[in-house]
């Protein structure tokens, strides 16, 4: 497994094995990689010849008051779990490598409709942080696809939005969330959580659980749903609820009772933490 740090040294890698034939795919993470992200990359190894991972802990999507110092970085871990798998490339570059002229510099921006609900509602300038990273790796890397995880649901909303409407050519592949035994979807985060916490964090998946089970039984009555939800998430445990929602996939905006398709997203705190989940119903 080859790791890159320079964008040069990597585009020529990827340029060869362009010339000779393969497809190549792409994983981008912030790494302290667990089983969810490795699931990304094997979906990846399914559907293209060749894998680059990349490892990058991105500044501009971090609020001035969130993890950016403290989130976990672990590339050496990172990189046996990837060389286990057979990964072909990382890209693991420097802010510099990312971030020539600084943090503020040409952006990409998906509009509020999208990126101003939900997570957008609660990072201001979160998705502005990803939707340019990623833009940014996907010129640095070129792939013929990118695998996303449905844990970030709204995430995958915005860069299917930015890749259509900046007519990159690139097929994004959404993969289910991958979760520990007792149902929490696995994240980075998780580790932050003390052994209480970590007892209460379940119930998070639990509680969208009940309100998708209420859904499929014929109950629409979406806004009561998800306030009897928000109080059960608090006499469960958990300090604060950002939010839970039930949408419509689609525009994210709240359901409506003629939509189909509906996803019900739910950020819940516990001290710090939060904890992000979503059920997707499709009809
Ligand atoms: P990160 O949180 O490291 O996640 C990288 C990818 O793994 C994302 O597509 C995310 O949705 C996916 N993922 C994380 N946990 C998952 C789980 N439990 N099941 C399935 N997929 C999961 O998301 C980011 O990094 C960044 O915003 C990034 C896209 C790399 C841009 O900086």
């Amino acid at each position: 497994m080859q790791v890159f740090e320079q964008v040069n040294d990597l585009r020529k890698q990827v340029a060869s094995w362009k010339k000779t034939g393969h497809t190549v795919g792409f994983v981008p993470t912030m790494g302290n990689l667990h089983q969810g992200h490795l699931n990304l990359v094997k979906i990846a190894q399914q559907t293209c010849d060749k894998v680059v991972v990349s490892v990058f802990v991105n500044p501009m999507q971090f609020g001035p008051n969130e993890d950016f110092d403290s989130y976990p970085r672990t590339f050496t871990e990172d990189q046996a779990k990837l060389a286990s798998l057979q990964t072909d490339a990382v890209f693991y570059p420097t802010v510099e490598a990312i971030y020539p002229n600084g943090i503020n510099q040409t952006k990409v921006i998906v509009p509020g409709a999208l990126t101003g609900v939900l997570e957008g509602a609660n990072r201001p300038g979160h998705f502005d942080g990803v939707a340019t990273v990623v833009a940014k790796l996907f010129n640095m890397v070129q792939p013929d696809k990118a695998v996303f995880g449905q844990k970030d649901f709204q995430q995958l909303s915005v860069i299917r939005t930015m890749v259509e409407e900046l007519a990159l050519p690139i097929e994004i592949i959404s993969a289910p969330i991958g979760r520990d035994v007792d149902g929490l979807a696995l994240s980075s985060r998780n580790q932050y959580l003390n052994t209480e916490q970590r007892n209460i964090a379940p119930k998070l998946f639990t509680k969208l659980q009940d309100v998708a089970k209420a859904i499929q039984s014929g109950n629409q009555d979406f806004l009561a749903l998800a306030q009897v939800a928000k109080q059960n998430l608090i006499m469960e445990g958990f300090d604060a609820v950002d939010y839970i929602e039930i949408c419509n996939p689609i525009t994210l905006l709240p359901a409506e009772m003629n939509d189909k398709d509906v996803v019900i997203l739910a950020v819940a705190r516990l001290g710090k933490t939060r904890l992000l989940d979503n059920i997707l119903l499709l009809s």
